[in-house]
């Protein structure tokens, strides 16, 4: 893994968004793996900006995105594709067909997980793939288990992940129960992973995924195993290679 710290969020957000962007200038076909939640929204908004500016293309990129609740209706503003419609695709020139988000509305959930597998087979591999982490050290919506999923499935969420996502709706209850999401597999396979960790308060998970033990309690753990993996956070951290 290469780790890159930043004094600052605003300095991190430009930085990875320079990388997705480099991304698509180098192969403007590239296919790239999103994330949603707080951490990617000023990433996004860079990217924006240098869309707006002409210094990038995605008219030939494709995006799959890691994760949807399970029965949120997709015009629901925290459902991640109208996330994603507002924060991104809405502002740059990518095609509407090319960007898919699973459908947490399937009336057959594990339908939509096989069909989302096999898209990402047929399309794939994801060139980069965005990743936030949660506290409990989840990616995707992959949460700390037994045992991990190596495909889309239907994942039951961990309480302190509906408490951390609270913020977005009026009330806990409001937070959906479930979701899909991307298999520890599909994560695994992309050819290039960003992690992005922002806020002291993710510092420990940080560690844990940088110098901890392999572990399914802490899948982020598991991108140690992963070729080539760029961190960038503003956490006070160190890579202690054993
Ligand atoms: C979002 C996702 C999650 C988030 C994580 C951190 O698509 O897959 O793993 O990246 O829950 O969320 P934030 O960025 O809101 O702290």
């Amino acid at each position: 893994m290469i780790l890159h710290k930043f004094k600052n969020q605003a300095d991190l957000d430009r930085a990875a968004a320079d990388l997705i962007i480099s991304t698509v200038r180098a192969k403007p076909n590239a296919v790239l793996g999103m994330a949603t939640g707080g951490t990617p929204v000023g990433l996004y908004k860079e990217i924006v900006k240098s869309h707006q500016q002409g210094l990038v293309s995605f008219a030939q990129a494709k995006t799959f995105n890691l994760d949807e609740y399970v029965g949120l209706p997709i015009t629901h503003p925290e459902s991640y594709r109208a996330f994603m419609q507002r924060n991104l695709f809405d502002h740059i020139d990518i095609n509407p067909a090319n960007t898919h988000v699973p459908n947490g509305n399937a009336a057959d959930v594990d339908a939509e997980c096989r069909r989302y597998d096999e898209m990402m087979y047929e399309q794939g591999p994801v060139d980069l793939q965005l990743l936030g982490i949660g506290h409990n050290g989840h990616i995707g919506f992959n949460e700390p288990d037994t045992q991990l999923s190596r495909f889309t499935y239907k994942v039951t969420l961990k309480d302190e992940t509906r408490e951390a996502n609270k913020r977005f709706f009026n009330s806990l209850d409001e937070v959906p129960t479930h979701a899909v999401t991307m298999g520890m597999g599909s994560i695994m396979q992309a050819k290039a992973i960003l992690l992005v960790v922002k806020g002291a308060e993710k510092a420990a998970i940080l560690d844990a995924t940088l110098n901890g033990p392999i572990t399914t309690q802490v899948p982020a753990s598991l991108l140690q195993t992963h070729p080539r993996v760029i961190v960038m956070t503003d956490c006070d951290v160190e890579y202690k290679r054993q």
